[in-house]
């Protein structure tokens, strides 16, 4: 007995001491007063008598019984904080009084069923909601059904369009029976039926549903980054900067766009991402011409071959989007270095715009003149006014718990964060010189508005063609990482 108490306490000090002892363990979290704060956000910009209500994400099948790796919808993780599907929240404006209880805010959750968490780890249930959330109200999702708020009292019911890819898993509590009820309970189905100003029940029915005003209100919350949010975010962009220069290092001619992409996700692993805030994109010669690549098959990257990497960390849902785009053999040509150049030349310009209350337009203007100009002297485009399709792409976004997050795209505000990524693409078979044939290069930074000018998260990983030249004559740890020959 004695034996296996030690035996428990040794278990518990090594593991106890190894999670204490490892920096590269998380423990910054969100918090539920997170959460909570930004219900209240939201509730203040509600008109009087409106209720939001937003669902889970759909979990998406990949094949057979193999179902995608679940990613929750941002707008329902930032109000909310539950990772898990088969749930919904209300918001109302107002307290609500049913059956003598007050409250403001209801989740409706997964129940805790023993025989599935067996299978896919443990639920939060009613009771974490309770606990772990801070929903003092929160019930099973099969409690919808029967729940006495009546929504069509409201001057305004707001919720997010329908995800159309919902499954009926039979199980009567699962998202498909939410939504199903849901509609039913604001009479939604009288959208499909015509001829609805003769009706006038139906026409103040209709007036009441409202799937706009979230996009607005939710995009104007999530584009300015609370401080626990830039915390993360400036997490996951160091971490995709680190695995840049990491790559940078080990990269040799030989290697496979996956490699090149494994050491990427590896790093970020290490560091405690869960994830990729979208698939990674590593595309060697003329791969990196297309934009949004995400084969990564090409076996060999190739002596004289560019290498376009556009990756980006998902570190607690947030996620970082930073492109270098680096020559294999360690040196660009002179005529990939007179085109990175270039989209580096735009790129400064363009950040430098990047000012408290400057149009969101702007930078891209800028660099789009920028690279158009040089286009023109390299003789690549007949004139500066040529029409072509070099630079086919906007320039920004907001990051945050979306890759392309969302925004209202006005002014530069305050603690946004913003991609800067001009970039040049000249696939095989253009229309000029074949030397420019084959070279795709991106350049892609996140950048931090404050009050004293832009900010660059990405900064650490080296941009200048000099600085990745440099670089990539640094060893790699990976270089002494042989493994056998498959048979
Ligand atoms: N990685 C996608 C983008 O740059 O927008
Ligand atoms: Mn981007
Ligand atoms: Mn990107």
């Amino acid at each position: 007995m004695i034996l296996k108490k030690i035996a428990f306490i040794s278990i518990f000090i090594v593991f106890f001491t190894n999670y204490a002892q490892n920096p590269f363990l998380p423990v910054d979290y969100l918090t539920k007063d997170f959460h909570k704060d930004r219900r209240e956000a939201l509730r203040a910009k509600m008109p009087a008598n409106s209720v939001a209500v937003f669902f889970a994400n759909p979990i998406r099948n990949r094949a057979n019984d193999v179902d995608y790796v679940y990613h929750q919808n941002p707008n329902f993780y930032y109000l909310t904080g539950y990772k898990e599907p088969h749930a919904m929240v209300l918001i109302f404006k107002e307290n609500q009084e049913v059956e003598g209880r007050l409250f403001n805010e209801v989740l409706f959750v997964q129940a805790r069923d023993e025989s599935a968490e067996m299978w896919t780890g443990k639920r939060l249930g009613v009771i974490g909601a309770q606990d772990q959330l801070g929903f003092r109200v929160a019930f099973k999702g099969g409690d919808f059904k029967n729940n006495k708020i009546d929504f069509l009292k409201f001057n305004n019911i707001f919720f997010e369009e329908f995800k159309n890819d919902v499954r009926d898993t039979k199980s009567n509590a699962d998202l498909y029976d939410l939504i199903e009820v849901f509609k039913e309970k604001i009479s939604f189905n009288l959208m499909n039926l015509e001829d609805i100003s003769e009706d006038k029940i139906r026409e103040q029915t209709l007036k009441k549903l409202d799937t706009e005003f979230l996009k607005g209100t939710m995009a104007s919350l999530r584009e300015i980054k609370t401080k626990e949010e830039l915390v993360l975010l400036k997490k996951a962009v160091e971490i995709s900067a680190i695995g840049q220069i990491e790559i940078m290092k080990a990269m040799h001619p030989d290697m496979s766009e996956t490699e090149a992409q494994g050491i990427h996700e590896f790093v970020y692993k290490k560091y405690g991402a869960e994830y990729e805030g979208y698939p990674s994109i590593v595309g060697s010669g003329n791969n990196g011409c297309i934009l949004h690549y995400t084969d990564n098959n090409k076996t060999l990257i190739g002596e004289n071959s560019l290498i376009l990497m556009d990756l980006g960390a998902e570190y607690h849902g947030y996620t970082a989007d930073v492109t270098r785009t680096i020559p294999a053999n360690g040196k660009f040509s002179k005529e990939q270095k007179l085109i990175y150049d270039l989209v580096y030349e735009a790129q400064e310009a363009g950040i430098a715009a990047y000012k408290i209350g400057t149009k969101m337009s702007k930078p891209h203007a800028i660099a789009k003149k920028i690279i158009n100009k040089g286009l023109a002297e390299l003789g690549i485009i007949s004139s500066e006014k040529a029409y072509h399709t070099y630079f086919p792409h906007g320039s920004m976004h907001h990051i945050g718990l979306d890759v392309h997050d969302p925004g209202t795209y006005k002014k530069f505000e305050e603690n946004m964060v913003v991609t800067m990524e001009p970039g040049i693409y000249i696939s095989i078979g253009s229309d000029c010189d074949e030397k420019w044939w084959g070279i795709g290069i991106r350049i892609e930074d996140d950048i931090l508005i404050t009050k004293n000018g832009p900010v660059n998260l990405s900064k650490r990983a080296p941009r200048t063609s000099e600085e990745v030249e440099a670089l990539m004559e640094l060893p790699s740890v990976l270089e002494k990482f042989v493994l056998p020959k498959l048979e």
